[in-house]
C-alpha cells in the first residue's frame, strides 16, 4: 500500500519526517517522532516486515459488531526473533494474539506466515503450519497427567511423541520427572510449563505466548523468562505478551508498546526501556528508579 493512502500520512506532524526521507534516525530528530514512534508508523513497518515469518497489516478486529479492540494495527516477526508485547490492561494485546491465531473475526487487515495469508485460518490448520498458542488461562486439562497432557499436544503427530517430549523435558525436567501426576494438581508456575511444553510437542517454528509470568511468584517469573529464552534459542520465533514489561524488554529482541489497539512504539527491547515516553506511560517510577 502506497504511504499516501494512509490518512495518518496526511498529518503534517508524521510529514515533517516524510518530506525528504532520511533514516529513521535523521527523520525522529527532524520531527517530533522518537525512533520507537517513526518505526511504528506505516510506512516503517511496511519498510522493517519485509519477508517477515509473521505479519499483520492494518489489523481491525473486535468482539462485539460496531466495537473495534485493534484499531488498524500493525507488527511483524522476523525469523529467529523473540518479540515482546506490552501495554496498558485492555490494549488488546491479548486480542492481537487471539487474531493472529484466528480466534476473533478481523474485520479488515490481514495477517500472513512466510508470505502466506493466514487471515482467519482455523486453528488446526495453523498448528500444523507450525504456529503454536498457549493463552493465559485454562491452559491444561486437568485431569490428565502431564504425559497425558503432551500427548494432546502430539495428536497431530503421534510417532514423533517419544522424541518431541525428550526435548521438552530436556527444557523443563520437571515435567519429565513429574509425568504421571495429574496436571491439575500443579502449581500456577508448574502447569505454565505444561502448557508451554504441550505447545512445544508439534514443533513449532513459532510460539504465541499470552502473559507466561502472570500469577507467578517472583522467582517462577524468572525461570519462566529463562526458558522462554532457551526455547528461543532453540530455533523457535516467539511473540510474546507480558505484564511484566520490564522483564519482557529485558529479555525480547524487539518490542511493541500496543496503545487502544495500534502499536505505538516499536523498537529493540533494550531501546524501548530507555525511551523517556515508554518509561513515562508504560514503564511507571519504578523504571525511572533504574
Ligand atoms: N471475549 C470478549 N468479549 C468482549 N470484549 C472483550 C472480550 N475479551 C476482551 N474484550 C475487550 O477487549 C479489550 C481488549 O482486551 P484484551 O484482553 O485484548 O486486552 P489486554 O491488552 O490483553 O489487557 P490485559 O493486560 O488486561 O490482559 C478490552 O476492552 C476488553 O474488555
Ligand atoms: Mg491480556
Amino acid at each position: 500500500m502506497s504511504t499516501m493512502d494512509d490518512p495518518a500520512m496526511e498529518d503534517p506532524m508524521f510529514q515533517v519526517g516524510h518530506s525528504d526521507g532520511g533514516t529513521p534516525d535523521q527523520r525522529a530528530v527532524a520531527g517530533e517522532l522518537s525512533r520507537a514512534e517513526l518505526a511504528a508508523t506505516r510506512e516503517e513497518h511496511a519498510r522493517l516486515a519485509e519477508g517477515a515469518l509473521v505479519r499483520a497489516d492494518e489489523l481491525v478486529a473486535g468482539y462485539v459488531p460496531g466495537v473495534n479492540i485493534l484499531n488498524g494495527c500493525d507488527f511483524y516477526l522476523q525469523d529467529g526473533e523473540l518479540v515482546g508485547i506490552i501495554g496498558p490492561n485492555g490494549a488488546g494485546k491479548s486480542t492481537l494474539l487471539k487474531t493472529l491465531f484466528g480466534l476473533i473475526p478481523v474485520r479488515s487487515g490481514t495477517v500472513s506466515l512466510r508470505g502466506e495469508d493466514i487471515t482467519s485460518a482455523p486453528a488446526h490448520r495453523l498448528v500444523s503450519l507450525g504456529v503454536g498458542y498457549v493463552p493465559q488461562n485454562n491452559n491444561v486439562f486437568p485431569s490428565l497427567t502431564i504425559e497425558e497432557n503432551m500427548q494432546m499436544g502430539a495428536y497431530l503427530r503421534p510417532k514423533v511423541f517419544r522424541e518431541r517430549f525428550d526435548y521438552v523435558a530436556d527444557l523443563f525436567p520437571l515435567l519429565g520427572e513429574r509425568r504421571k501426576i495429574k496436571a491439575g494438581s500443579l502449581s500456577g508456575g508448574e502447569r505454565q510449563m505444561v502448557a508451554m511444553g504441550r505447545a512445544l510437542m508439534m514443533e513449532p517454528s513459532v510460539l504465541l505466548l499470552d502473559e507466561p509470568s502472570a500469577g507467578l511468584s517472583p522467582a517462577y517469573q524468572d525461570e519462566v523468562f529463562i526458558r522462554c529464552r532457551r526455547i528461543n534459542a532453540t530455533g523457535v520465533s516467539i511473540i510474546m505478551v507480558e505484564q511484566n514489561a520490564r522483564r519482557c524488554l529485558q529479555i525480547c529482541d524487539r518490542g511493541y508498546v500496543l496503545d487502544q489497539g495500534r502499536n505505538a512504539y516499536t523498537d529493540t527491547g533494550e531501546s524501548l526501556m530507555h525511551d523517556p515516553k515508554v518509561i513515562e506511560l508504560y514503564l511507571g517510577t519504578l523504571a525511572k528508579a533504574h
